[in-house]
């Protein structure tokens, strides 16, 4: 096309693709160009806009780096990490959830009914809950890695105080499919919000807060690895989550339990714990591989 107009770029660009170009490669990009080209049009983008745009793209760009990836926590805020979860989610099975940037390689094995709270105080928590398919077989030898904040609402990576093992572990179900630890009750917190991330939510009147949170990334043999995160049900950001993880079936309700009725084995804390404690119980559901 010679004559390029505002009425005929879009199928311009779709005609410019080469003949080698995979059909799922042709799909997204001619959807990507119809919807930016749309966007455009629709909202009458000005040469000013357009350049601040693609400044805090190079701003996104420019604060990446291997401990921070900035990009992910613009897809997060965007609620574009969450869509693409849920889109490809099994209403039979758990929901997942962001995975955020604070998971760490290598977190240590833990016995069933280990302890991750260490010297650090708080409200203990029981967490307790077997791992099963869609089927509802419990799966055994399933791995189960957790990792939370501190109750100074910072993980491990974020705080030099912290041994990086902090509240980390991973614990493998037993033959009933359990699992279960003791920890204190994560804090909520916010999302870095000193680089572009914060600019575009102070530009919309957004707060960076998300509602305190445990972790969860729960694999096992022929099913598909599950990345999600459990959520107590009286946590103040339950319903403004700014990067859209909340789901129903991840919200769970702190049972209080009373001082002295604390398991006396079973648990590395037991014969430890005289105060009254909560306790969660969260059963974790793994589609099968495609
Ligand atoms: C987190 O839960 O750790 C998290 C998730 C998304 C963005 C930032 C933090
Ligand atoms: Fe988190």
């Amino acid at each position: 096309m010679r004559t390029v107009t505002s009425d005929n770029i879009t199928d311009t660009f779709i005609n410019y693709f080469g003949p080698d170009t995979s059909p799922r490669t042709k799909q997204l990009m001619a959807s990507l160009a119809a919807h930016l080209h749309d966007f455009v049009k629709e909202t009458q983008l000005s040469h000013d806009e357009w350049r601040k745009a693609l400044e805090l793209l190079k701003w996104t760009g420019d604060m990446t780096n291997d401990e921070r990836n900035e990009f992910v926590l613009l897809s997060d805020v965007l609620g574009v990490s969450s869509l693409v979860d849920m889109i490809h989610s099994d209403p039979k099975a758990t929901s997942s959830s962001v995975l955020g940037p604070f998971h760490v390689l290598h977190s240590p094995e833990r016995a069933y009914g280990a302890d991750l709270k260490g010297d650090l105080e708080g409200e203990i928590i029981l967490v307790e809950g077997v791992v099963k398919d869609t089927q509802g077989k419990l799966i055994a030898g399933a791995k189960v890695d957790i990792w939370q904040t501190a109750p100074n609402g910072m993980y491990s990576s974020q705080d030099p105080a912290q041994d990086i093992d902090s509240f980390h572990g991973i614990f493998t179900t037993d033959e009933a499919g359990r699992y279960a630890f003791t920890t204190v009750r994560p804090v909520s917190y916010t999302v870095p919000s000193d680089g572009p991330v914060g600019v575009l939510l102070d530009a919309t009147g957004r707060h960076p807060w998300r509602p305190s949170h445990l972790h969860y990334m729960v694999s096992a043999p022929g099913c598909r690895t599950l990345v999600t995160e459990v959520f107590p049900s009286d946590d103040p950001y339950l319903d403004q989550d700014t990067v859209f993880g909340v789901r129903e079936d991840l919200v769970v309700q702190y049972q209080a339990q009373a001082a002295g009725s604390f398991p006396t084995s079973g648990f590395e804390l037991s014969g430890k714990v005289n105060q009254a404690y909560s306790s969660i119980h969260f059963d974790a559901i793994l589609m099968k591989d495609a």
